[in-house]
């Protein structure tokens, strides 16, 4: 089984991260296959949601620690990932989260450019960044501070604190809290909400609600230069090696 699952439910796309063996983890290749999923969306009339999704027991545990490694050696961040955000950034489709289980890092992050987010009771949103040496990204040091305030956002980004399902609904990430039994249709049951609405004003107002996508690409970009930097510094390495070896 692929480890991005891409289905079209009629107007509805879902796009499934399926790793769970890895905790969703996101390598280079699942990185491609979601951009190429967003950016092909733009392009067919006939998609008029996008619908991203985990698997029961996790959302995303982020970046592979793995690939990290590998991009610190090589001094790049690895082309997929840019690209993956410039199309979830420039994406004009609109697009739901069904959040069951942890979302971390980028599986925090990306749920900042999401028109709505439901979550089950059993997600946790977490963000450590800073403990592993690295830098908030996918434009979230722009977009969190807005959403939820600076302190709140400080709280997340620099200091790690989770947020429940609830804390998140409260800081204004999450949209709905549901049970785990019934995610995958409340978020279904959304997206086609979504896509029953006129898409030409749907996208009108999606546009002027999210404000300069210019403004997002650019800070995203200004995060890409200096995460590169963080992920060659030692106090990364160090926290990367940590993880992988932890059951040695
Ligand atoms: N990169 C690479 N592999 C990862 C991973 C990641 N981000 N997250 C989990 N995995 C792998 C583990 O190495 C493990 O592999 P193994 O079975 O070959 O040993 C497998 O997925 C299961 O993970 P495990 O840690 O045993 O599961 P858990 O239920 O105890 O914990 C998490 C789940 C998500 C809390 C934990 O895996 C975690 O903290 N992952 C790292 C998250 C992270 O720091 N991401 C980067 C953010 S910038």
């Amino acid at each position: 089984m692929p480890d991005i699952l891409i289905i079209n439910e009629g107007p509805v796309r879902k796009i499934r991260i399926n790793r769970p063996e890895k905790k969703n983890a996101l390598t280079l290749a699942m990185y491609e296959s979601m951009a190429a999923a967003i950016e092909d969306a733009g392009a067919e009339e006939a998609v008029r949601c996008l619908l991203i999704a985990g698997t029961p027991d996790i959302f995303c545990a982020g970046n592979d620690l793995n690939d990290f490694v590998a991009m610190a050696r090589s001094g790049s961040l690895g082309e997929p990932i840019v690209r993956f955000l410039h199309a979830l950034a420039r994406c004009e489709k609109p697009v739901v989260a069904a959040v069951s289980g942890a979302a971390v890092g980028i599986g925090t992050t990306m749920l900042l450019h999401c028109d709505q987010v439901i979550a089950s009771d059993t997600a946790i949103l977490l963000t450590p960044f800073v403990s592993l040496g690295l830098l908030p990204e996918a434009g979230s040091s722009l977009i969190a501070p807005r959403l939820m305030g600076h302190a709140r956002a400080f709280s997340l980004l620099v200091m790690g604190k989770s947020l429940s399902a609830e804390e998140a609904k409260t800081a204004g990430i999450v949209t709905a809290v549901v049970p785990a039994s019934e995610l995958d249709a409340q978020s279904l049951a959304a997206a086609r909400d979504i896509a029953a609405l006129p898409p030409e004003a749907v996208a009108t107002a999606r546009r002027l609600i999210r404000g300069s996508v210019e403004e997002i690409v650019a800070r995203i970009d200004e995060e890409v230069d200096a995460f590169k930097t963080r992920l060659a510094s030692p106090e990364a390495q160090k926290a990367f090696v940590a993880f992988l070896n932890r059951k040695r």
